[in-house]
Order: structure tokens, then sequence, then C-alpha cells
């Protein structure tokens, strides 16, 4: 009889290490993460957790979202085993730094936020190769970092598979607001800006964005308009 019993604990005990429970409880690995499992896929949800570093996950985890806690560094690694995760939300942070090799292993990731840190896109915060793995990446959103600046096209031209980008524009007094090396995004439809400061807008502003559908522009401040119309390509 102790013996059927402790084969059971052991049994349940290898059981939990491999899945996440299947209700909107606490976590087993981590009691400041709820976890659930909504149509086949693994939610791990860690916002609003004073979390100022990021903790290890089971390697089945779908969905994760750490929004809302006070990170400021993405070490090297940090995702390493997560090869199976689609979605992940780090917005709402104070994140100042992702290093070279904070994303590998997210070679399905769908879907990130970076929305609302401190992400400055210089060497020393973000180098230009950091969003390489992100090879199957759909929706990026980077809009509303602490210093208005625009995501570099050097840095997102490995994502061949993006949709939909949010990120905060600024313009030149020439209009162009994306550099010719946005011209490669194939299936880039949806543009919608954060923070936006437009010196002019013209039809140069998305020349090198031809495939466009939706542009969500109500985030800014538009000092001029040029001659001919912005959204005639
Ligand atoms: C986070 O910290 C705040 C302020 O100290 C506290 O009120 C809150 O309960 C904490 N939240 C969690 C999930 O620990
Ligand atoms: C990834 O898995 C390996 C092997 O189990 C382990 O040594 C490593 O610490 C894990 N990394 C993370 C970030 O969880
Ligand atoms: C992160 O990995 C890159 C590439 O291997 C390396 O150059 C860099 O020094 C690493 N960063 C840290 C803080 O270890
Ligand atoms: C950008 O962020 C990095 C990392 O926090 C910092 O060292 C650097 O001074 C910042 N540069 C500017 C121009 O804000
Ligand atoms: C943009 O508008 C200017 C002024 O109307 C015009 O001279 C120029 O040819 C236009 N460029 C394109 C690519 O349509």
């Amino acid at each position: 009889m102790v013996l059927v019993i402790l084969l059971c604990i052991a049994v349940d005990h290898s059981f939990r290490c491999e899945t996440i429970d299947q209700h909107n409880t606490v976590c087993f690995f981590n009691s400041k993460c709820r976890c659930w499992t909504d149509q086949d896929l693994r939610h791990v949800d860690c916002s609003n957790a004073n979390m100022t570093d990021i903790p290890n996950f089971p390697p089945k985890t779908d969905i994760l979202n750490i929004n809302s806690n006070y990170i400021e560094v993405l070490q090297n690694n940090t995702f390493e085993n997560l090869t199976n995760l689609l979605e992940l939300d780090l917005s709402h942070n104070r994140l100042i730094r992702i290093e070279l090799n904070a994303f590998l292993g997210l070679g399905k990731l769908q879907k990130l936020s970076l929305e609302a840190n401190r992400l400055n896109y210089t060497k020393e915060s973000f180098d230009t190769a950091v969003l390489n793995p992100l090879k199957s990446l759909l929706v990026l959103n980077v809009k509303h970092q602490e210093i208005l600046n625009i995501l570099p096209g050097k840095m997102i031209r490995k994502l061949h598979y993006l949709r939909n980008l949010k990120t905060d524009l600024v313009s030149s007094t020439e209009g162009v607001a994306f550099g010719k090396e946005f011209s490669s995004f194939a299936h880039l439809t949806l543009l919608k800006a954060g923070t936006c400061k437009l010196e002019m807008g013209n039809n140069n502003t998305f020349i090198y964005l031809p495939n466009l559908e939706i542009i969500h522009l109500s985030g800014c401040t538009i000092s001029q308009f040029g001659k001919g119309c912005i959204f005639v390509t």
C-alpha cells in the first residue's frame, strides 16, 4: 500500500514537471506566475509580478506574458529552451539592453511585444542582429520607447514574414520615414505609429513600403504636408 502511494507521488511529480497546470492557477514552477491551457496552447502569465529577472520556464510554453515588470536587461540565452513559443509579451518593463543572443531558440515565435520600454537602438542597447533568430515573426511591436527613435531597418532585415509593425516614427524634412532597407518586406501590410513626429508628410513618406494596406497615424504630429499625396504609391 505504501509502495503504491509512493509510486503515485513519483508519477504525479514527473507529470507536473513536463506540463503546465490545467487551470488558471499558480504555476508549479513559479508562484509569481499563473498557468493554464486553452485550445491546446499552454499559457504562462507572469505580468505585474514585480519581477526584476526572468525566471526559467518549462520548454512546452506556447504563450508567455511577462509584461508590466521591472526587467532591465535581457541576457543571452534567456529563452533558449522555449523552442515552441508562439507569443512573447515583454511590454511595460524597463528594458534598456537586449544582449545579442537573448532571443536564441525562438524560431517559432510569431508575435513579440517590446512596447513601452527604454530601448534606444544604439549598439549598447540593441545590437543590429538581436532579432535575427525570430525567423517566423509576423507581428512586432516596439512602439512607445522612452526616447523617440525610429527602429532601424537593418534590425529587422531577417524578418521576412513580418506583416504587422508597430513602431515610433520620425520623418526627415524630406518626408522619408522608412529608408530603402524596408523595401524587402513584401508581406508588411499593417503599420501603426506609436509616438510619432513627421516633419513632413508627402509622397516619399512611405515610398519604400509599397505593400502597406493599413496605416494608423493617429498618434502623429505632422508639421507640414507636401505637394503630392502621401498615400499615392
Ligand atoms: C508589487 O509591489 C507592490 C508595491 O510594493 C505591492 O503592492 C504588490 O502587492 C506587489 N505585487 C506582487 C504581485 O507581488
Ligand atoms: C535549458 O535547458 C538546459 C538543459 O536542460 C539547461 O541546462 C539550461 O539551464 C536551460 N536554460 C534555461 C534558460 O532555462
Ligand atoms: C552574448 O553573446 C554574444 C555572442 O556570443 C557575445 O558576444 C556577448 O559577449 C555575450 N554577452 C554577454 C554579456 O555575455
Ligand atoms: C542608449 O542606451 C544605452 C544602454 O542603456 C546607453 O548606454 C546609452 O547611453 C544610450 N544612448 C542614448 C543616446 O540614449
Ligand atoms: C512627389 O511629389 C512631387 C511634388 O508634387 C513630385 O514632383 C514628384 O514627382 C512626386 N514623386 C513621386 C515618386 O510620385
